[in-house]
């Protein structure tokens, strides 16, 4: 499973890149605007320093001005994938995109139904938001489940692209569940690398070697 790095924050994606774990990024609206740097600058930067493929979302709703602001993202850099909103102009968009071989983020999905859709229009990635189907309640996962058995069912190319992750378990369920790619805000792959029993371990190994009086350099 891929990892992206959930982030518009230059100096967040920087401390992280000599982990050799992020394959892309992706951004939105409010991302960017935390960030506080200008939206092309700031995809621009972060495509000198990542391989993969960074998302860029537009901020219009029609389709003419949707495909203007693709047209300026998507020139920033080869890797760049527009994201758009699951809505019917947004896959219009999409399915336009994808036919010149631009890579397309559909985002804001939240059924089965939708994403049935995006594939259908070619999206690159589909970006389920599971920790907000949870915040209500819901169960995120469930949704990521029925997306990997349509999609197996018609063999389509689209990648599953876990978003609004919460917590290590989404991590590991998505695995489990094999979707393609999850992205993560940078607290969560902090998290991801922690167990306690590990920290116990360390401790109790760095004791016993202290008795040692030994040393390795
Ligand atoms: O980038 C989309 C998604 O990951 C946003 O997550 O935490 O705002 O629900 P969140």
């Amino acid at each position: 499973m891929k990892i992206f790095l959930d982030t518009a924050d230059i100096e967040q994606i920087e401390a992280l890149l000599d982990t050799g774990m992020i394959d892309g990024v992706t951004t939105n609206p409010s991302l960017i605007a935390k960030s506080g740097g200008d939206i092309k600058q700031t995809i621009a930067k972060i495509c000198d320093l990542v391989d993969g493929p960074v998302s860029a979302e537009v901020t219009a709703t029609d389709i003419d001005t949707m495909m203007a602001e693709a047209e300026v993202l998507s020139a920033i850099a080869p890797q760049v994938a527009v994201k758009v909103p699951l809505t019917k102009e947004g896959l219009i968009v999409c399915r336009r995109l994808s036919r010149r071989d631009i890579m397309v983020n559909v985002t804001l999905c939240f059924s089965a139904g939708q994403a049935l859709l995006a594939a259908k229009a070619g999206a690159s990635f589909i970006s389920p938001f599971v920790g907000r189907l949870d915040d209500l309640g819901a169960d995120g996962m469930n949704l990521i489940a029925d997306i990997c058995t349509i999609y197996d069912h018609y063999d389509f190319d689209t990648q599953i692209l876990v978003a609004s992750a919460r917590n290590p378990q989404h991590v590991v369920d998505a695995a489990l569940l094999g979707a393609d790619v999850i992205t993560l805000p940078p607290a969560i792959i902090d998290q991801l690398y922690k167990h306690p029993l590990t920290d116990k371990g360390l401790a109790a190994f760095l004791e016993d070697w202290k008795k040692t009086g030994q040393s390795i350099l």
